[in-house]
């Protein structure tokens, strides 16, 4: 197995002291902060824009993973980039043309990720896969934190697993939702190299000692 990124999730933080949210996943030793973005219209559910990005970007080196989950993701790209992320996702199920909105993420010098839902056929990211450095595969509908993990997505770890041998491509495969250790297990023998946790992480007593049953 390759060596796993640990992504905690900014949604599960205090949203009224975000900066504390960042400073534990440093804390914790890790490298990457996952950061959903929700319109209330691709999912029901609104978390924060750009301007939470940008004032968190000279607060710390972490690499920011941004999942957009939005209707139009295409019309957020510059204002993501100009925030200082470094890797944007887009949902397969987005009301966008993906294979454009991944040439523009690439052209603004990001690292560009497909997303899909817990029942999308795994099928729908194989146009994307010459195009991607990362797909993401959810675990529960996006919209909230907390939810429990959906063990369907396996398949498709699976499936996405085997096409990236397969083609030998080097693509990150992510999962996010209800990711504790159990589930992470079961993903990293599935295939996966990328947990994203929200919950899990901010709730943990020990945030170092889950990390490392997340990635023993
Ligand atoms: C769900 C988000 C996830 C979520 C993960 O819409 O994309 O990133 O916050 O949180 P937990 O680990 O609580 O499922
Ligand atoms: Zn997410």
């Amino acid at each position: 197995m390759r060596p796993t990124v640990v992504a905690p999730s900014l949604l599960a933080a205090d949203h009224g002291a975000f900066a504390e949210g960042v400073r534990a996943v440093e804390a914790a030793g890790l490298g990457w902060l996952h950061v959903d973005i929700m319109d209330g219209h691709f999912v029901p559910n609104i978390s924060f824009g750009p301007q939470v990005v940008a004032d968190l970007r000279p607060r710390t080196k972490l690499h920011f993973d941004v999942h957009l989950m939005l209707s139009h993701p295409d019309r957020y790209v510059a204002a993501f980039a100009k925030a200082g992320a470094e890797r944007l996702t887009v949902h397969v199920e987005a009301e966008h043309d993906v294979a454009k909105t991944l040439a523009a993420i690439k052209a603004a010098g990001l690292s560009a990720g497909v997303a899909m839902n817990p029942d999308a056929d795994p099928r729908r990211v194989l146009p994307y896969l010459g195009d991607v450095d990362l797909v993401l595969c959810m675990s529960v509908f996006p919209g909230f934190g907390g939810q429990a993990f959906m063990p369907s997505v396996l398949d498709s770890i699976r499936f996405v697993a085997a096409e990236r041998a397969r083609r030998g491509a080097d693509f990150r495969l992510e999962v996010d939702g209800g990711i504790n250790v159990e589930t992470g297990r079961l993903c990293r023998e599935a295939g996966a190299d990328t947990l994203v946790t929200g919950t899990t992480f901010f709730k943990a007593p020990d945030r170092k000692a889950f990390v490392a049953a997340l990635t023993a």
